[in-house]
């Protein structure tokens, strides 16, 4: 398994290209099954959640062309040969319940296995399952499948989330514009890439209104068309690199860096001493002087701090002067990183889902180890503001979601390379 082994020390001086969003890409994608036309999404990401995606799709007849190297998707649903979301498959990626809802939609059946859970918690299903049974679907969990039918069509309806949920919003947004007459999803997600997907859909001829709103209106349609459509810059790619110079020193410039896509993290960012600005080309980040100052997290829904950014900003607060407390609100285990960066030298107390980080002078290189995607960065961060050598294990976790860190950061100036670790 490969490691990424860097020195810390050096301030940072460049730029880095944002890619699109890999949680947008991962809603994008399915949306094919919704039509037997071409659906095309430039500007995608080259991630490995990608191509377990397209790996999927391909087990349904899906089939999926990689162009100009990965940045264009090509995908065709003329014809399926299965409605089937095969374990093997799913249980790499969560992604795949995302499925569900176009398969019903399209098909009238679908059988996706359960994901399991995954490092950062339990990861249920259940509101994905109330949503499609509220569209008339009648669902049943048999040996770690969910068994889905609607022979009938789907019906529109009025889905009330008892909580907000990205995924089950986006299963039930794709599976409303199919579905006969007026579905109102309320507490619905309000991020970014659900309203990159409502954008989509709309060019495939959905009828969608109020995407970014809690509430979203669909009037189903008979059919949709193809489209072409760019993939969303990923927000938290973007917050992750802003974090690089606000650890290490030095000014970054994020290219096609969205800030009003992180208003909230970025005025984080901006309480603990951090200089952010949009520009025409991106956002730039600097810190020159001194280090930065303590400041307190709670994750929530979007507009909210987001989760996928939770630990990545704790890298920065275990260098702050001051103590902060984040808290992580949306999943129930995602302080994995807090124990790797405490080899690091970091002090921080977690209870439950709060974690008290107490900041110090300087962080110490050591070996540690990635447990899930942005756990994995996380380290990497601190990695650039700690004193020596820190080699991060198990790096297959952070290809999953960040293409190329090693040569976005090295371009900056960090002393960091991909090593295959025996
Ligand atoms: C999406 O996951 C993202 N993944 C996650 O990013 C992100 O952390 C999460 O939204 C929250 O923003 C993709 O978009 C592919 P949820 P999702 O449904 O849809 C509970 C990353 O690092 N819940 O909003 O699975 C759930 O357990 C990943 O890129 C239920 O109880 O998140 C969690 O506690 C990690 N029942 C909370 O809701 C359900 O049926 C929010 O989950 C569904 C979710």
């Amino acid at each position: 398994m490969d490691a990424i082994r860097l020195c810390g020390g050096a301030a940072l001086e460049g730029r880095i290209p944002i890619a699109g969003a890999k949680n947008a890409c991962l809603t994008l994608m399915p949306a094919t099954l919704l039509s037997e036309e071409p659906l095309t999404l430039t500007n995608a990401p080259r991630l490995a959640d990608i191509r377990t995606m397209a790996e999927l799709l391909e087990s349904l007849g899906v089939e999926v062309s990689m162009l100009q190297d990965g940045r264009v998707l090509a995908l065709s649903s003329l014809s399926l040969d299965s409605t089937r979301a095969d374990y093997e498959i799913v249980r790499k990626m969560r992604a795949s319940v995302l499925v569900l809802g176009p398969l019903l939609a399209r098909a009238g059946h679908a059988e996706v296995s359960l994901p399991g859970g995954c490092a950062i918690g339990a990861r249920p299903v259940d509101l994905h399952q109330m949503a499609m049974e509220r569209l008339g679907a009648e669902l049943e969990l048999r040996d770690g499948y969910l068994h889905a039918k609607a022979p009938r069509g789907l019906r529109g309806a009025v889905i009330d989330f008892p909580m907000v949920s990205v995924g089950a919003t986006e299963n039930a947004l794709m599976a409303a514009t199919l579905a006969r007459g007026t579905t109102v999803i309320r507490n619905a997600a309000r991020e970014p890439e659900i309203a990159d997907l409502a954008r989509c859909l709309r060019r495939m001829g959905a009828q969608i209104e109020g995407e970014g709103s809690a509430e979203i209106t669909i009037e189903g349609v008979d059919r949709l068309s193809g489209a072409t459509h760019p993939v969303v810059a990923d927000r938290i790619e973007l917050g992750t690199y802003m974090l690089a110079p606000a650890i290490a020193g030095g000014e970054v410039e994020c290219l096609g860096g969205r800030l009003d896509l992180i208003e909230s993290f970025a005025d984080k960012l901006m309480e603990a001493g951090v200089d952010v600005v949009q520009t025409q080309s991106g956002v730039k980040v600097s810190r020159r002087n001194g280090r930065v100052r303590a400041v307190d997290v709670l994750t929530a829904p979007y507009p909210g701090f987001p989760t996928d950014l939770q630990a990545q900003m704790m890298a920065l607060m275990c260098t702050a002067e001051g103590v902060s407390v984040l808290e992580e609100r949306i999943f129930e285990n995602r302080f994995m990183h807090a124990p790797e960066l405490m080899r690091m030298g970091a002090r921080i107390e977690v209870h439950g889902g709060t974690a008290t980080v107490t900041g110090v002078e300087r962080l110490r290189g050591a070996p540690v180890m990635a447990t899930d995607l942005r756990a994995s960065v996380s380290l990497i961060l601190a990695g650039l503001a700690a004193e020596g050598e820190t080699m991060v294990n198990r790096v297959y976790h952070l290809d999953r979601g960040y293409e190329s860190v090693e040569q976005k950061l090295r371009a900056c100036g960090a002393t960091i390379e991909r090593v295959k670790s025996e």
